[in-house]
């Protein structure tokens, strides 16, 4: 059982969670992410790290509603508790000194990019953000962003806040006043992600992106996170989250991640009808755990 020891709201739908988690925030590095489950029967749920505090002993999730799971995930308050948290899992960023690093987040990639654009900066590149939104009450950790980049720009899809249009025009900005750009590292929808791909590859800069395909046992077994790469096949939750984004075969990411739409919509549905019955699970599974902390089975993060 882990503690949530502070919650709260960033923009509709976007939660930020501080949760007790002490050898996952001793061991973690930028770019990893945990694998959560909320109640005995629930599914579970690949979330990045976004930031934490070994010293407390807490990590920062931050989680946007879109679907059964994140969303009563979004319901939990300080006082309540994760049954399960594994990790870190994945491979840490790739953090050098590159020179000049464009870090692009697109709606909650922002979240996801924060700790790689930081250890980024820490690395002593001349970081510049780029963070996109829909409008501007989905513009999400203006201030962490801004504190630890050098330049930060803001769009927003229908203009209502920083400059309109897309993170890709600002890129593309970028690039054709003549800066030079070292490395790219852009995390958001898929098609932003490919749009970003395609923007940096004639000029042959170095670009990474955090794929978010589906996973389920986060540990290279199950097959469910497969994507295809220049490189052939790989596991997004072992050979990944981050690849080089001009091999990445997009389509097949977006298909994949379709799979199982119907299912995911009729299972919202439900979940839709009777919220208090799922929150009800969540803190039933916890009270038994803490109850009787021997009849778990599952095991603890290492
Ligand atoms: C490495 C990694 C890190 C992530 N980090 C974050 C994060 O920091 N914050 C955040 O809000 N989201 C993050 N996600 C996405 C998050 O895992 C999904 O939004 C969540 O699993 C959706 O579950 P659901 O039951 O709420 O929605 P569902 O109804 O099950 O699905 C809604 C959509 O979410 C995606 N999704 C569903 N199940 C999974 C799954 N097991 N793994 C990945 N995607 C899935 C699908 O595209 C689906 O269409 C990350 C995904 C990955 C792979
Ligand atoms: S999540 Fe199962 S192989 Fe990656």
């Amino acid at each position: 059982m882990f503690l949530i020891v502070a919650a709260r709201f960033l923009a509709p739908d976007v939660k930020r969670f501080t949760i007790e988690a002490p050898r996952v925030a001793k061991k973690r590095k930028a770019g990893q992410f945990v694998i959560l489950r909320l109640h005995a029967h629930g599914e579970r749920i690949p979330l990045t790290i976004a930031d934490s505090d070994p010293d407390a002993g807490t990590i920062t999730i931050i989680v946007q509603g879109v679907g059964k799971t994140t969303k009563l995930l979004n319901m939990l308050e300080a006082g309540d508790a994760v049954l399960d948290l594994v990790g870190p899992l994945g491979r840490p960023s790739e953090i050098e000194r590159f020179g000049t690093a464009v870090v692009i987040g697109g709606g909650v990639g922002a979240a996801i990019a924060y700790p790689t654009a930081k250890a980024l900066r820490e690395a002593g590149n001349h970081v510049i953000a780029i963070v996109g939104a829909r409008s501007r009450e989905l513009v999400i950790l203006e201030d962490e962003i801004r504190a630890i980049s050098d330049e930060l720009l803001i769009t927003t899809d229908d203009g209502t806040y920083g400059t309109m249009g897309f993170v890709t025009d600002q890129l593309r900005g970028i690039i054709e006043s003549g800066r030079r750009v070292d490395y790219v590292l852009a995390i958001g929808p898929p098609r932003m992600m490919q749009a970003v791909a395609e923007a940096t590859r004639a000029r042959g800069i170095r670009t990474v992106v955090s794929l978010n395909s589906l996973m389920v046992d986060g540990t290279g077994m199950c097959g469910g996170c497969r994507i295809l790469t220049t490189g052939g096949a790989r596991f997004a939750c072992v050979d990944g989250p981050e690849f080089d984004a001009h091999g990445v075969d997009f389509d097949l990411l977006v298909q994949r991640n379709r799979k199982y739409a119907r299912q995911e919509a009729e299972s919202l549905r439900r979940f839709l009808e009777h919220p208090e019955r799922d929150l009800g699970l969540v803190r039933e599974s916890c009270r038994l755990e803490q109850q009787h902390p021997e009849v778990r089975c599952e095991a603890r993060p290492s």
